[in-house]
């Protein structure tokens, strides 16, 4: 047999390291230097930017994708014995906020294609109990808002992958009932943590900012008209995010162009296919994912990640079906097969991609993708 082959880079490639510089430090010092740590001027210059960038009326600022997506829902009214459809293929933060709601997540199967929640499937699962539908834009590629807004219910999106998305030709966040995104440390505006809920209904609004912090107002006397949470954004996250946002259509186009190496070298590997994005859309580039197909390719996806971190190749899994997981399991134990879903848990793999890599960097991965392709078709 000939010798394996091997592509081995000197250091660690990590699979998604935030763009952060120079920018973002000054503008750390600045906000702590003013005085504002908690909430304050910078939290709300990053709302009415963050609106204004997306196109919603009104954007609030909270302390992560996960408390956006529990307070939309909170704010809806939703609560123990309704029931929201949403998609298996997700971060199981979006099925987890259903459940601190008190309501039952149902899971729809999602489409082969790109892995979106299959609208057909969400209609089939309607009942009376039907409070609200919860896609994801996985990756960054919208889900078919159309056929999912045609159910008649609210609808509150996911939108933690989908910050530079449009959906055919309209931004995302101004779109549904409500549009939930994430400032979490890989995402495409990275404050390290933090979440933003865009709606363009007052009573929405008002709703969610009631319920994310409790404030004095003006003496020292004060009153509550909901229990709240504590879900507020600091301005020293806030100041990192207003950065990120200035850079976030140039950090998508440097993203757009290590798509664009990936698809052409992923072309020549039998077995691996990336994840089908519909040109009608604007795709957010959050993550580069493809498809192993072991018969073809010659290993499992885990066999691929392996051989990958052996060859300094950082990668990662996006995602495994929620309802599989231990605690869905305990929590829904009848839950129906999903074998879209299950098929694709298995065989999704996220490769390095990250405006702070260099054209080098991807260069890498792709050589070391094709060693490990050639080794294990040979
Ligand atoms: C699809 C999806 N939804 C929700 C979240 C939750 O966001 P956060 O980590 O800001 O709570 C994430 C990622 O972290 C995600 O990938």
């Amino acid at each position: 047999m000939p010798p394996k082959l091997s592509f081995r880079r000197q250091t660690f490639l990590g699979f998604q390291p935030p763009a952060v510089g120079d920018e973002e430090i000054a503008a750390v010092a600045e906000a702590i230097r003013s005085g504002w740590l908690t909430t304050g001027p910078r939290a709300e210059e990053l709302e009415r930017r963050f609106a204004d960038y997306v196109g919603a009326k009104h954007a609030l600022a909270v302390s992560s994708g996960t408390a956006a997506m529990h307070l939309a829902l909170v704010a809806l009214g939703i609560g123990p014995g309704d029931e929201v459809i949403t998609t298996p293929i997700t971060w199981p933060a979006t099925a987890n906020v259903i459940v601190h709601t008190g309501a039952t997540p149902v899971f729809a199967d999602v489409r082969d294609s790109d892995l979106n929640i299959d609208p057909e499937r969400a209609a089939e699962l309607v009942t009376p109990r039907t409070r609200a539908i919860m896609p994801v834009h996985l990756y960054g590629q919208p889900a078919d808002l159309d056929s999912l807004w045609a159910l008649g219910l609210p609808v509150v999106e996911d939108a933690a992958h989908a910050a530079e998305s449009e959906y055919r030709g309209r931004k995302i966040g101004g779109l549904s009932d409500a549009t939930c995104f994430s400032l979490y440390a890989t995402k495409s505006i990275a404050a390290g943590e933090g979440g933003i809920v865009t709606t363009n209904s007052d009573d929405l609004a008002e709703a969610v900012r009631a319920l994310t912090i409790m404030r004095r107002g003006h003496g020292s006397l004060y009153d509550i008209a909901v229990p709240g949470y504590k879900a507020n954004l600091s301005d020293v996250l806030a100041s990192i995010a207003l950065c990120q946002l200035d850079k976030v259509e140039y950090h998508h186009s440097l993203r757009l162009r290590q798509v664009e190496l990936y698809d052409s070298a992923a072309g020549e590997l039998d077995g691996i296919e990336p994840v089908a994005r519909d040109p009608r859309d604007t795709h957010a580039h959050h993550l580069y994912v493809v498809r192993v197909d072991p018969e073809r390719a010659g290993a499992t996806r885990d066999d691929y990640r392996q051989a990958l971190a052996d060859e300094n190749i950082g990668t990662s899994v996006h995602f495994l079906p929620v309802h599989r997981l231990t605690a869905y399991r305990k929590l829904f134990p009848e839950q129906p097969p999903l074998p879209v879903a299950e098929r694709a848990g298995a065989e999704v793999l996220s490769l390095p991609l990250s405006p702070a890599h260099s054209d080098a960097d991807i260069a890498d991965a792709i050589g070391a993708l094709r060693a490990v392709h050639a080794d294990f078709t040979r």
